[in-house]
């Protein structure tokens, strides 16, 4: 028996109780293992720009999809909440296929990956959200948070919004708000995904595609047959955001030039994508190994956004 199952039925109650205040309201799996969850506070929903995330919470005490790595909980950490950042994605289109804003929809849309395996500790909430279904209960921050946002964005720019996996979500969000206010620049979505069957909005990006001429949707994969088997004669090898951008391939693909006195470019995802530079003792700039998108761009002249020192790369790690 686990430690959780030691929780009675009337303490789970109470303790979900006291500390859920929101409702999935939609649950569509685009797998076993990616799945896009809305969700809808009992406080209504709060106001967001496009690339900010909220947090969802689950107690310790509910039970975890199985075929994920065991976890040893302890007596005290049962009553605990797992708290998780989640950027907030968008639907982009309403039922009826119109494209509307972020804010215009009933819920929160998040886009959500079950992490089976942790690098330091077993995952602690994806196995326990994957468990989930319309009508169960759960904690949603109360507030917006994140500086990842189209802040700097003047109307003739041309956006391009780079990510791996989930990474999308916040970009989902970006490309409703742009479309939708008659954003005059292109904007160009690529995503890199293990497999074609983890992009979970292609639909609505072809949609998007054929009513905005100003818009691109590309999309590159890792462990396709033809990423991975160099004996099939439409082998490709990996590919990687990084040799695309660094090839001349994005620029032919998309037919936007990366030029940085109109580009702004968004990094979201997964950190050795994105290659965030560190500061060493003498305040040189130091770029990690293996080389990632930030160091490409800064060879074709754009810089990180800072604080002090505005830029036109913008980037959110997700771990
Ligand atoms: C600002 C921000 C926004 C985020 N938005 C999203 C989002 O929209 N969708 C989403 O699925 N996750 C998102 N994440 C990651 C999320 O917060 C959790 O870390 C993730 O869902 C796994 O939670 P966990 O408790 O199961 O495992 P954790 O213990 O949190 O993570 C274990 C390991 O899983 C891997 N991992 C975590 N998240 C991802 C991911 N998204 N894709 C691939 N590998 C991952 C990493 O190796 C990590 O060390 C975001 C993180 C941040 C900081
Ligand atoms: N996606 C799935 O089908 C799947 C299935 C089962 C479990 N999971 C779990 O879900 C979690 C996340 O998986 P995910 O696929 O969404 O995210 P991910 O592991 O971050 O991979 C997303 C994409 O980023 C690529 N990538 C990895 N390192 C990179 C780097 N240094 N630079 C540029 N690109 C890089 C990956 O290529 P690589 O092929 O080289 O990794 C992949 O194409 C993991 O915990 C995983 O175990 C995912």
């Amino acid at each position: 028996m686990t430690l959780a199952t030691l929780l009675d039925a009337v303490e789970v109650s109470k303790l979900r109780q006291a500390n859920y205040n929101a409702q999935i309201v939609d649950r569509t799996d685009v797998h076993d293992e990616l799945t896009i969850l809305r969700v809808r506070p009992d406080h209504g929903i709060t106001e967001f720009a496009p690339g900010q995330y909220s947090v969802m919470g689950l107690g310790m005490w509910e039970p975890r999809v199985p075929d994920c790595e065991d976890e040893h909980l302890e007596e005290k950490d049962l009553r605990r909440i797992v708290k998780r950042a989640y950027s907030f994605s968008c639907s982009m289109l309403d039922r009826s296929g119109c494209l509307r804003r972020p804010a215009e929809f009933p819920y929160f849309e998040f886009y959500v990956v079950l992490v089976r395996q942790g690098e330091e500790h077993p995952p602690g909430l994806t196995p326990r959200l994957f468990a989930l279904g319309p009508g169960d209960r759960l904690f949603v921050g109360p507030k917006a948070t994140g500086h990842y946002t189209l802040e700097r964005v003047q109307p003739d720019d041309d956006v391009i919004l780079v990510a791996t996996g989930t990474g999308e979500a916040p970009h989902n969000a970006m490309v409703a708000h742009l479309l939708s206010s008659g954003h005059r620049g292109r904007i160009v979505t690529i995503t890199c995904v293990r497999q074609r069957r983890d992009l979970g909005y292609t639909e609505i990006h072809r949609q998007l595609e054929l009513a905005h001429a100003n818009y691109r949707y590309l999309t590159l994969t890792t462990r396709e047959p033809e990423n991975l088997d160099a004996s099939r004669r439409d082998f490709v090898g990996k590919q990687y955001l990084q040799e695309c951008f660094e090839s001349g391939d994005f620029e032919r693909d998309s037919g936007v030039r990366l030029d940085p006195g109109r580009t702004q470019v968004f990094l979201c995802g997964n950190p050795a994508m994105i290659g965030a530079p560190r500061h060493d003792a003498n305040g040189e700039t130091c770029f990690p190994r293996p080389v990632g998108m930030i160091e490409i761009l800064s060879r074709r002249g754009f810089r990180p956004d800072e604080k002090s020192h505005p830029g036109n790369i913008h980037y959110e790690k997700y771990w």
